[in-house]
């Protein structure tokens, strides 16, 4: 399926220096695909593991301790920087930079219009403050049924406990199959 990238018709909308441009690159939007898949599927096993073992709770540890981890790991192999960031956050370590608020605030007015969040992603080449081209892409995540144990909105007491110790501030739970819960947000130096 051809993901939706908007690229040049939300340039305009965003909080944007004179030197922003936005870019359609194929070569640097499909690697970003696949620095995403790598971090979904290291995630995905660790937390499979983590459940099967312990249940939901050592699974809250994964998440909470070794996702920072797996990340940094992913982000080590290659040229990537890669993040997951919201504007309904849990951690408020994962809070969204302006670029990053502004294409948050694009998706979720796309994903009230019926957008396909599956394949809903942006990307663009901006100068940062010392004047380096980065080439970044977000690309939205939609909540799964197997989300919901930690982010819907019947989460099991012991869980909210865990969630309640942990993330005092948390935002990220009340959502449904097929909500925006946030986006993964890649940077790549050029
Ligand atoms: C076992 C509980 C658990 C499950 C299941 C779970 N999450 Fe989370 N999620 C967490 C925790 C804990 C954090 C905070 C991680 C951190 O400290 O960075 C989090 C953070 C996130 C973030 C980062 C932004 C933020 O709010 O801090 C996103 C995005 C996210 N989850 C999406 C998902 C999606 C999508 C699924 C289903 C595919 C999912 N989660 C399943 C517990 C869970």
């Amino acid at each position: 399926m051809k993901a939706l990238f908007f690229t040049a018709a939300l340039a305009a909308a965003l909080p944007v220096q004179a030197e922003q441009f936005s870019v359609n690159i194929p070569e640097l939007q499909n690697e970003a695909k696949g620095v995403i898949k790598e971090l979904v599927t290291t995630l995905g096993s660790e937390l499979k593991a983590a459940k099967e073992e312990g249940g939901a709770i050592a699974a809250i540890n994964v998440c909470n301790t070794k996702a920072a981890g797996l990340t940094k790991s992913v982000n080590d192999k290659s040229e990537w920087q890669v993040e997951r960031t919201s504007l309904k956050l849990r951690n408020p370590q994962n809070a969204p930079d302006q670029w990053e608020k502004a294409i948050l605030e694009q998706f979720e007015s796309k994903a009230k219009q019926g957008a396909n969040l599956k394949t809903l992603g942006f990307s663009q080449v901006v100068v940062d403050e010392e004047g380096r081209k980065v080439f970044r892409m977000m690309k939205a995540i939609p909540v799964a049924d197997q989300c919901l144990a930690c982010h819907g909105s019947k989460i099991k007491p012991e869980i909210a406990e865990q969630l309640q110790t942990l993330y005092p501030e948390d935002k990220a739970t009340g959502f449904s199959t097929g909500d925006l819960r946030g986006a993964f947000s890649l940077k790549k130096y050029l």
